[in-house]
């Protein structure tokens, strides 16, 4: 064993040989030293304070026959205190080989830390430091947490595999070695090969039409978070829905998504309106398959987007209002840490509903935030109150934990709430300014305070409980109440139900007298103790469980484990045989577990084990924590 090797054991016993790839140069105890001070406060072991990658050149193979990536990560670096190593996240990649130089590469030795199961490993790359250019030869895994690979049979179309990535919050590590920390932003390129008949996207300038050879280029030219780098390749062709902006689907969705998305255009202009110029050149969506865990995903230039957003009375188009916001809010200006993951949601919550104001008015607008309240209330019984803090502290923890309705709602409601204090003229003055004062930067909560308190506060005279709201648990006292009396009828046709003459009047009613949120807060105000009998007669009248409407599907389903009502049974298996979207998925699986019924947890396993492959990696995960809870206790 080389002198070099033992250094390394007697320093780590934990980090076992093979961890060690290679490694046979002198500075193997300086690397040492290194693995153990590794301190992740940002979710990451790399330290872009000394070194940071200022751009990054990708050449990727996909390869759909044993669903893995081989790929080239070319590194250009800025090495700001001539550090002799280099470090970067990686989490079930396979390295090959480590080089340095541009167009004359020399092998270079590198050490893979100890994995841990949140975070990945560190990769130490040995530079002497005039290193410009670090090249790490990789392939993906199986164990790949982003890439969701799905059979022919999970599309649309149902002959042509699909693949699409998700980066967000710490899984970009696991298809490319990178520093995985929001702090740092980087431009981008990359060579992709695909098979013949299939189109590549990424978060990038994207190609409008499949070639003939499957190579396509992309270019991100405005830097941006690791977090943010995606890929989509399928079967997929483009409908442009404006000058700038458009849709991409599988062809036999394209017709209904060109007419889902058809207000894009419209949205855009609205934001700019609001909150200053579009930064990123183009616009356009992805409409994935049904597996994609979230409703959409901000990736800059091409949100990603789930298909239940396709409801055929665009119901649901505040989703991509959303979206869209996050060009500004989230893209634009990142939030520096996870811990500060509100100040990329709660705006865009918050941005979101105005642009919702702008294009379809106000009483469409409160409605939303409505429901939103109505969401924030149930979080903020269900969760620990130390997470009921706008700034959180996630260390130790995965930072996905932090994707509450208290970053979202809670955020939002903190804006609305300093907005109704100044008013709406000065709010949107500042939030505007706060935009151009921090693009293509990223900042925590305390930047944030500093900023608020100088630019918004000290020249109004106003003062405000900003720490209450930052730094304590619950929602404060002065949280303004967004009513919305359209609401409140169909709550109040809901509270009646089942109660005699009120049930026959309500047999008169249509669904298509209420739009999809007055039909959840109907489900939502139902009385508690509605029987099956009940909910029998009101699925006679308006059929939710057939509706189509995933929202409102949800809703029911949700209610009916609750109150036995066993008949929609076969239509939620289906449900959750298709739809891989968490927001739906958590909710149902964990009233099965917890239900009164003993067959409903056995239902949740059973129907799970057969779901589970149609599922992404981090919906696999998370609904198998939901029934491994159960069966620890
Ligand atoms: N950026 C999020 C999705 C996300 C958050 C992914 C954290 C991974 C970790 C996205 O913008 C989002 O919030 N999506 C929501 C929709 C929204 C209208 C609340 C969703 O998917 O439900
Ligand atoms: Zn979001």
């Amino acid at each position: 064993m080389n002198i070099l090797l033992k250094a390394l054991l007697s320093v780590l016993p934990i980090i076992s040989l093979l961890f060690l790839q290679s490694c046979d140069s002198n500075d193997g105890i300086k690397l040492a030293e290194k693995l153990q001070q590794i301190k992740h406060s940002q979710h990451s072991y790399s330290k872009i304070k000394e070194l940071r990658t200022t751009h990054l050149h990708l050449e990727l193979d996909v390869n759909f026959d044993n669903n893995t990536i081989y790929g080239v990560a070319r590194h250009k670096v800025e090495n700001l205190k001539n550090v002799d190593t280099a470090i970067f996240d990686i989490k079930y990649l396979n390295i090959q080989k480590v080089t340095v130089g541009q167009h004359k590469e020399k092998e270079t030795d590198y050490v893979i830390g100890k994995t841990d199961s949140i975070l990945g490993a560190p990769l130490f790359v040995s530079i002497d430091s005039t290193v410009e250019y670090i090249n790490i030869y990789y392939n993906t895994t199986e164990q790949c947490e982003a890439f969701d690979w799905l059979k022919p049979e999970l599309t649309e179309g149902k002959e042509h595999p699909f693949l699409y990535s998700q980066g967000q919050t710490i899984l970009t590590r696991t298809w490319i070695p990178v520093q995985d920390t929001p702090e740092n932003r980087i431009t981008y390129s990359a060579d992709v090969k695909v098979p013949k008949d299939y189109l590549a996207l990424m978060s990038a300038e994207n190609p409008t039409s499949k070639n003939a050879t499957g190579e396509y280029h992309f270019e991100m030219k405005q830097p941006i978070p690791a977090y943010l780098i995606a890929l989509a390749v399928g079967n997929l062709e483009y409908r442009s829905l404006g000058t700038n902006c458009g849709v991409y689907s599988e062809p036999e969705l394209i017709d209904k998504a060109a007419s889902e998305f058809v207000d894009l255009e419209k949205m855009i202009h609205a934001a700019e309106k609001l909150y200053g110029a579009y930064s990123w050149e183009q616009y356009d969506i992805i409409v994935l398959p049904y597996s994609f865990p979230f409703g959409g995903m901000e990736n800059p230039r091409l949100t990603f987007a789930n298909p239940t957003l396709i409801t055929g009375d665009r119901s649901l188009v505040s989703v991509i209002a959303h979206e869209l916001a996050h060009s500004w809010s989230g893209n634009l200006v990142t939030n520096a840490s996870w811990n500060d993951f509100w100040l990329n949601e709660g705006f865009t919550v918050y941005f979101e509903n105005r642009i919702m104001e702008e294009l379809y008015g106000k009483e469409v607008a409160d409605i939303l935030a409505v429901i939103e309240y109505q969401e924030l209330r149930r979080t903020l019984n269900s969760i620990e109150k130390e997470d009921t803090k706008l700034k959180l502290n996630l260390s130790e923890r995965s930072p996905d934990e932090g994707m509450t309705d208290i970053a979202y709602i809670k955020g939002a409601y903190f804006l609305r709430t300093l907005e109704a204090t100044v008013g709406r003229q000065k709010f949107d003055n500042f939030l505007r300014k706060y935009f151009q004062d921090h693009a293509f930067t990223t900042l925590t909560t305390e930047d944030f305070l500093v900023y608020l308190d100088k630019n918004l506060l000290k020249p109004n005279k106003v003062t405000f409980n900003t720490t209450e709201w930052v730094y304590q648990a619950g929602v404060p006292i002065n949280c303004i109440n967004i009513d919305s009396k359209r609401l409140d009828e169909i709550e109040d046709l809901a509270k009646n139900v089942g109660k005699g003459k009120k049930l026959k009047e309500f047999k008169k009613i249509k669904r298509s007298d209420y739009t999809t949120q007055e039909w959840m807060s109907f489900i939502r105000n139902l009385p508690p103790g509605i029987d099956a009998k009940t909910m029998k007669l009101i699925d006679q009248v308006l059929d939710f469980k057939n509706c189509g409407n995933s929202e409102i599907m949800c809703e029911w389903y949700m209610l009916s484990i609750n109150r036995g009502y066993t008949l929609m049974r076969p239509s939620m298996e289906k449900f959750l045989n298709k739809v891989g979207r968490l927001k739906y998925l958590e909710p149902i699986y964990e009233r099965l577990v917890d239900s009164h019924y003993e067959s409903d947890y056995d239902l949740a396993v059973r129907i799970f084990n057969s779901a589970k492959s149609n599922y992404h990696p981090i919906a696999q995960k998370s609904i198998e924590s939901i029934i491994y809870k159960k069966q620890s206790l």
